[in-house]
């Protein structure tokens, strides 16, 4: 019986490693990086022109991430300094003209309210990004929320 066990546990584990597709291999499918196997590095992308400053944009649903209306070539987020709330904090708003960071942003994840920004919202383009005049990745009809258009 034992024996019996271990020739069917062998067949199930040598089979299942023999069917397992290795990394590298697309299968030859297509995905938004194209059919490089995912060993290669395919070619970069171009770079993106960010358009000038502007006023702020549209936001399209409530609790939306409002998207960064103005560059951010060189403004370094890092142990030493923030370049983003030398404009953005309460402390600098209304100086540099900008819209000051959401109350939300001094909550930890536990809900706790801290006295400066949360180190979970420090990195700010994991949420807030730049726009650019890019044609989509994929094809959406998305539609704005009533309350928020004009
Ligand atoms: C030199 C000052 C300055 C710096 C530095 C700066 N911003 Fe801004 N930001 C502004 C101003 C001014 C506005 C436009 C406010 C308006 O017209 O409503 C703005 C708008 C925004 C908005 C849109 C707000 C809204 O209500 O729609 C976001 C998001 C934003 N900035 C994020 C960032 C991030 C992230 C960084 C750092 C990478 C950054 N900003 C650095 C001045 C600055
Ligand atoms: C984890 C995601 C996340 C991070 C990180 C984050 N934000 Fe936000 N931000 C949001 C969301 C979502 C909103 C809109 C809802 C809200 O107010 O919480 C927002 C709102 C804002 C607004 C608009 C506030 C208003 O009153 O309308 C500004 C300005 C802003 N963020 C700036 C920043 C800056 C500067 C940083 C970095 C210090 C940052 N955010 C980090 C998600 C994030």
């Amino acid at each position: 019986m034992k024996k019996l066990l271990a020739i069917i546990l062998g067949c199930i584990l040598t089979g299942g490693f023999l069917s397992l597709p290795t990394l590298a291999d697309t299968g030859g499918l297509s995905s938004l990086r194209g059919t490089t196997d995912l060993d290669s590095v395919p070619n970069a992308e171009e770079m993106k022109r960010v358009p000038k400053d502007r006023i702020a944009i549209e936001r399209d649903y409530l609790h939306q991430p409002p998207v960064i209306p103005h560059q951010v070539r060189g403004y370094n987020v890092n142990l030493k300094g923030h370049k983003c709330l030398s404009c953005h904090s309460w402390k600098n708003y209304k100086k540099a003209g900008a819209t000051k960071i959401s109350l939300t942003h001094f909550d930890t994840r536990d809900g706790q309210q801290l006295s400066d920004v949360s180190p979970s919202r420090y990195f700010c383009d994991q949420c807030h990004v730049t726009q650019a005049d890019a044609k989509p990745l994929v094809k959406s009809d998305f539609k704005s929320v009533d309350a928020l258009t004009h």
